[in-house]
């Protein structure tokens, strides 16, 4: 087992999805394979995630699997020759009328007729990720007349964000709502929504994830100004999720890279206080997409995101496209470690001066207050059904390791989400009450994980079915006979 404590999240596509090299990446750290949705057949998907669950437990290893929605990206239709070149105040139309696939130098056709009633005269439009600038000059009933601000190459199918967000398009799609169905009958662990604006578009993709009979847990993707606007609306997007990502690529075009920084430790933060899990993403490793090894600065920015207290790091084309997705898990998982070695790392506020909301909150707070102020304690177990008293414990920094004690596959899986959370496959209601401590602490035993005068920390309920049910708290010490 591992002592890293940041989990790692590495996007599949066509440079990951052997066998040999997915388990290389499995070996290096990998802890959550995303399947971005964006892109790629349900085929490969399902091939990728089979060939995940299948390396992973045979070298007893617990991988979960999150899908990416695509969500409302509103991108620029095709042109008759796939690109075209622009150059500052270039005149250049979107039109919602002109043919799909025949876009020249001065117009091109988009797929989002709303986008012409959502944008007024002096708007910004950032296409292709902000590489190209654009300001409205003129909207007719089907036409944005614009002056180009920052030229460069423009080609088939680019995204289009406005400056300051604000486009209405809704966050689940026909094809979102299809792919819901595909991560019900794959059982992925976690779904991410992508563009949601508020609670709403969360609500409903829950709903649509019911309705599939999936248990994924979801994740809002923070990419939109209006969901970092003001303290209410982030933490509205935040309580209606499992967890979110700091989805810097689309976030950073909408609200401007100069803020990006003071908002992903702001999101970081809100998440980690209302319990939830949080992921931060895009360009964190982007010179490996062709060198085997990150730029200093790169190395700067996982070791900032862990020194917040992110639950996890995502890889995106490093893993999916790059040439060397191996690496970028190890540089990754070297870095962290690293970075948890900091005493911000291992360091806790312990919610001083704040009131819990539950009995199980309240014991497993008491536990990680226990873990960090009691120098014996080498490793809490939680005796968990859903997963939620170990992401409780999670929330609060610390250097002792939580393991998640659960018999269920999507709980095991699950947690490999969390920071500073590993699993241990355990049932306890196969066995007698009395035995159930010391059955626990042996799984540590035989695992190196504790020694003998070890002091543990256990946690569980009362009856060993049933999530929420978390009240005792115990402290045991390793080599005593345990009850
Ligand atoms: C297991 C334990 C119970 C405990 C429960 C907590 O089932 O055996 O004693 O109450 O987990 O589950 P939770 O999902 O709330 O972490
Ligand atoms: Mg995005």
């Amino acid at each position: 087992m591992t002592s890293r404590r940041t989990k790692i999240v590495a996007t599949l596509g066509p440079a990951s999805s052997s066998p040999e090299v997915l388990e290389k990446m499995i070996l290096a750290g990998l802890d959550v394979a995303r399947l971005n949705f964006s892109h790629g057949a349900p085929d490969e998907h399902r091939t990728r995630a089979q060939l995940v669950r299948d390396i992973a437990a045979r070298h007893g290893r617990f991988v979960a699997l999150l899908g990416d929605l695509q969500g409302p990206k509103i991108r620029i239709a095709k042109f008759t020759n796939k690109r075209i070149e622009l150059a500052e105040g270039d005149s250049f139309r979107f039109s919602v009328t002109h043919p799909r696939d025949a876009g020249t130098q001065e117009v091109v056709g988009i797929d989002y007729p709303d986008l012409v009633k959502d944008c007024s005269v002096g708007d910004e439009l950032l296409l292709d990720d902000g590489r190209v600038v654009m300001r409205v000059d003129n909207a007719t009933a089907d036409e944005l007349h614009c002056t180009v601000l920052i030229g460069g190459p423009l080609s088939d199918n680019k995204g289009i964000n406005r400056r300051g967000g604000g486009l209405t398009a809704p966050a689940l799609t026909a094809k979102d709502k299809a792919d819901i169905k595909l991560a019900a009958e794959m059982n992925l662990d976690y779904l991410a929504v992508s563009f949601p604006r508020d609670a709403a578009d969360m609500e409903l993709a829950r709903r649509l994830r019911d309705e599939a009979g999936s248990s994924a847990w979801l994740i809002a993707k923070i990419e939109r100004a209006e969901a970092v606007a003001d303290d209410e609306a982030l933490d509205g997007l935040i309580r209606a999720s499992d967890g979110v990502m700091v989805a810097r690529g689309d976030l950073g075009v909408e609200i401007g890279d100069a803020e990006l920084v003071g908002i992903q430790k702001k999101i970081i933060l809100h998440a980690r206080r209302n319990n939830k899990v949080v992921i931060t993403a895009t360009q964190m490793m982007e010179s490996m997409i062709q060198s085997p090894m990150p730029t200093r600065a790169e190395v700067s920015d996982v070791a900032n995101a862990v020194l917040d207290y992110t639950d996890a790091v995502m890889l995106s084309a490093e893993s999916a496209a790059g040439e060397y997705p191996v690496e970028a898990i190890k540089a990754m998982a070297r870095v962290c470690v690293g970075a948890e070695k900091h005493p911000t790392s291992i360091k806790s506020g312990h919610r001083l001066g704040q009131h819990f909301a539950r009995s199980d909150e309240s014991t497993a707070l008491a536990a990680m207050y226990t873990a960090n102020h009691f120098p014996g304690v080498k490793a809490i177990i939680s005796l968990t059904e859903s997963g939620y008293t170990p992401l409780i414990m999670s929330r609060i920094r610390s250097s002792v390791p939580i393991f998640a004690f659960s018999p269920y596959r999507e709980t095991q899986a699950r947690v490999a989400m969390f920071r500073g959370v590993q699993t241990v496959p355990f049932d306890p209601a196969s066995l007698p009450a009395d035995k159930v401590s010391q059955a626990a602490v042996d799984e540590l035993l035989k695992r190196d994980i504790v020694s003998i005068g070890d002091w543990v920390i256990l946690t569980k309920g009362d009856s060993y079915h049933g999530t929420g049910g978390t009240n005792t708290m115990k402290i045991l010490r390793v080599g005593d006979s345990l009850i």
